[in-house]
């Protein structure tokens, strides 16, 4: 067991879940020193940035916390070993991609980022040190860690006694787009281990500012698992909603008003239930993949089986959106110009991993389309990295086909476009003035609202053609 008093902590991944996370323990422990290191340079001079509106990652409410904390009791650093031999806690909040070769490529977790920083750990940190998972894990993988922390050979010194640490499991359930309300406010705080110190120790962090009641404690891989079946959870409930809005579009229902009616049930609540071209971001796709090798591990092929199905209609739901496009603007867009409105996976974060943006405008590109792409926080530069096709200078419409450009605003994407598509939900995209809109384009000019943000008819009314998502009349 493990008595120790916490001064001086330490967190290995300053990404999207590092970055913030630490930021709101400084703020709220004032008392403690906290660390956030990365082997990425340029990521951390972005934390360091004088320019609060250079920091790395976009979440509201994130750089007033920085501007207050940073160079006080919040640190960024790439000295990744100089600060873990100083840490009394340790937070791994590494990446944990799905696997692109080897034994469970395209599924099983990419542990090598949490084997490196347990090795590390091993290394340079002092015994008694607590090591707390922040990062989405398979089930077990405390077992790992504690395993390479206790047999590697750099857990040695010249009296052979081993170093002794404690590992705790406390995954991370924070949204993008509202990480640091999530982490002021958050649900549950979760924390699973075997050692009571060493969970007390972490419990008293959290209760600078969260109810004892909404901090639940549990062993290890009960911990473990709980974030990867709510995320699965989360993802189906999308998938659900997303194949019941292809049905109302045939029967002329309306998927608002279908989630709203559910919704009212306590037993099914109104989270989780906007229909939309398909969930994305780094965690719902990678963790149900995961859980799908979890499940074939153990022989539960039924159990994978049933998961990879709500893959399926996340993909489907992506593909059938471009056929309706295609189908409405007369069976061809080869040449046709289409403004895009959203590149982010979701509204008010710069995040475009696993963004539906990415799978659509890709086949856009394929059908010959040409594209012009607007996001308020996304950069061309990480569009141009995400589509792997080089950005044009501009468009000609009708002689160009495939390239795509990049636009600054909502009127500079319309001009001469054959149709609207909206992929993602930003404020901006519900106040438009569809009248001055519908000007700029070529008729019959389409709107395509994969969110269903827009009031169907008022938008029919401004002379637009409108299809939204789970629409049927
Ligand atoms: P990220 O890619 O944004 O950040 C991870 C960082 O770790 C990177 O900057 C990388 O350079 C750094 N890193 C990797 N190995 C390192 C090492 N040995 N030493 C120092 N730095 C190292 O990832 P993220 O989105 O912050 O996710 C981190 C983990 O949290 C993942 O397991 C993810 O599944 C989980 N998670 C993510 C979210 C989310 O919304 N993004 C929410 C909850 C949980
Ligand atoms: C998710 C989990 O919500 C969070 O608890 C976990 O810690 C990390 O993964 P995140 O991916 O940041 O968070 O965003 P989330 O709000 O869950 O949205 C994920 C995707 O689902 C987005 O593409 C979003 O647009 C989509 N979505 C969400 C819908 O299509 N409909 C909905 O009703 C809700």
């Amino acid at each position: 067991m493990i008595e120790r008093n916490i001064r001086n902590i330490c967190c290995i991944g300053a990404g999207f879940v590092g970055g913030p996370t630490m930021a709101v323990i400084a703020y709220k422990c004032p008392e403690l020193i906290v660390n956030v290191l990365d082997i990425n340079e340029k990521r951390i001079q972005n934390w360091n940035n004088k320019d609060l509106s250079k920091l790395p990652i976009y979440e509201d409410g994130l750089s007033e916390i920085i501007e207050k904390c940073r160079n006080k009791n919040l640190f960024f650093s790439n000295e990744v070993e100089k600060h873990i031999q100083k840490a009394d806690m340790i937070f791994i909040s590494v990446n944990t991609p799905t696997k692109t070769k080897g034994v469970g490529a395209g599924k099983a977790s990419d542990l090598k980022w949490i084997e490196a920083s347990a090795r590390l750990i091993s290394k340079y940190s002092k015994s008694g040190t607590i090591i707390v998972e922040k990062s989405t894990v398979p089930v077990k993988t405390a077992e790992t860690i504690d395993t390479i922390l206790r047999s590697s050979e750099e857990n040695n010194n010249k009296d052979h006694i081993p170093k002794k640490f404690t590992v705790l499991s406390s995954p991370e359930f924070l949204s993008e787009g509202t990480a640091i309300n999530d982490l002021l406010n958050p649900d549950r705080v979760l924390i699973g281990g075997e050692d009571d110190f060493a969970i007390k120790a972490l419990v008293n962090i959290y209760n600078n500012w969260i109810d004892e009641e909404k901090i639940f404690t549990t062993d290890l891989w009960s911990s473990e698992l709980s974030k990867l079946i709510a995320n699965a959870l989360l993802a189906q409930r999308i998938s659900s909603i997303n194949s019941f809005s292809a049905l109302c579009e045939n029967t002329d229902a309306n998927i608002k008003d279908v989630s709203q009616a559910i919704g009212l049930d306590k037993r099914l609540g109104k989270y989780f239930l906007n229909a939309g071209p398909g969930f994305g971001g780094s965690c719902f796709k990678k963790d149900i993949l995961n859980l799908i090798y979890i499940c074939d591990f153990y022989g539960l092929k039924e159990v994978s089986e049933y998961w990879a199905k709500v893959l399926e209609i996340n993909d489907w739901q992506q593909k059938r959106i471009v056929t309706t496009i295609v189908q409405k603007l007369f069976g061809t867009i080869h040449g046709k110009k289409l403004a895009i409105f959203g590149f982010a996976f979701k509204a008010n974060t710069n995040d475009t991993r696993e963004s539906p943006a990415i799978n659509i405008c890709k086949r856009l590109l394929e059908e010959g389309s040409c594209l012009s792409i607007y996001d308020p926080k996304v950069n061309a530069s990480k569009i141009e990295e995400d589509l792997a096709v080089n950005q044009s200078k501009s468009i000609n419409i009708e002689k160009d086909a495939g390239i795509w450009c990049s636009a600054k605003t909502i009127n500079d994407a319309v001009k001469q476009a054959d149709a609207i598509i909206i992929l993602t939900e930003w404020e901006e995209f519900k106040n438009i003035d569809w009248e001055k809109i519908k000007k700029m384009m070529r008729s019959p000019s389409w709107l395509f609202d994969t969110r269903s943000m827009n009031d169907v008819k008022n938008v029919r009314e401004k002379g637009f053609k409108v299809w939204s998502i789970g629409y049927g009349k």
